[in-house]
């Protein structure tokens, strides 16, 4: 399996909407991507397997998709012409989305507001990737820090985050609401150190050395 990073666009949005639901699917109401690819101050990003594609037919059409429709009604009024196929015109064709990041900017911080790896495919190092994406991108965008809220039974999701350097700062009460749970909320020190920009090289390494190299629509710093 080979892992591309790149930001999020329109066309992603059923798949994204799918992993979303099924990672939080009692968060109401789901997030609207449309608008947040909209948002200026909102950053989306989505892993891909690199060796599959998706044939947008075959996307469950979630609320906000039409792309499955719309491909199947341009199929019915542009049939192949003898001889030729159809179905393997390329822009039928999606990039297979793992997970996604989304995360906004706000002064010096970045906020993540949501990750979310699709459930058979997770332990396998796309959570780190769409994390290292957020400090490399956060830079960019003149952050220094990077905090998030996590549910205090996720565990799995809080491991993820030790590992990156975060430090459990605070708690949110009654945070979520849907069972009322608390959040912690995590923060990093300084990401523009050098201690910190050692620590995302020696994790990146092994993270290559574990999982191979992944590629990046954007240069990684
Ligand atoms: C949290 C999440 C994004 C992690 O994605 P992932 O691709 O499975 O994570 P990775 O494979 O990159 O894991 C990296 C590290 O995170 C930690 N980790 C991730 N999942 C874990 C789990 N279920 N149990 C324990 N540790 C876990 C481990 O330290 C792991 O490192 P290791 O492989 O060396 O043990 C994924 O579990 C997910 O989508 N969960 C549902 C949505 C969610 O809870 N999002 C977080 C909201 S705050």
């Amino acid at each position: 399996m080979s892992y591309y990073i790149r930001p999020m666009r329109k066309e992603d949005i059923p798949q994204v909407s799918r992993i979303d639901r099924e990672a939080f699917p009692t968060m109401l109401p789901p997030p609207n991507f449309e608008r947040e690819l909209r948002n200026q101050m909102t950053h989306l990003y989505v892993v891909c397997d690199e060796d599959k594609k998706i044939d947008q037919v075959d996307i469950p059409v979630a609320r906000t998709g039409t792309s499955g429709l719309v491909n199947r009604l341009k199929r019915w009024f542009n049939p192949a012409r003898p001889g030729e196929d159809n179905t393997f015109q390329p822009e039928n064709y999606s990039d297979y989305i793992c997970g996604y990041v989304g995360f906004w900017v706000m002064a010096d911080e970045a906020h993540i507001t949501t990750i979310a790896v699709s459930e058979e495919l997770q332990r396998r190092g796309m959570g780190e990737l769409l994390l290292l994406t957020v400090f490399d991108r956060a830079r960019e965008l003149y952050a220094n820090i990077v905090t998030l809220e996590v549910r205090v039974s996720n565990t799995g999701a809080q491991n993820l985050y030790l590992k990156y350097g975060f430090k459990q700062v605070g708690v949110r009460k009654a945070y979520y609401t849907d069972n009322r749970e608390d959040a912690y909320i995590m923060t990093t020190g300084d990401i523009t150190s050098s201690e910190c920009r050692s620590l995302m090289r020696d994790l990146y390494q092994t993270h290559t050395a574990r999982w191979g190299e992944a590629r990046f629509s954007f240069p990684v710093h």
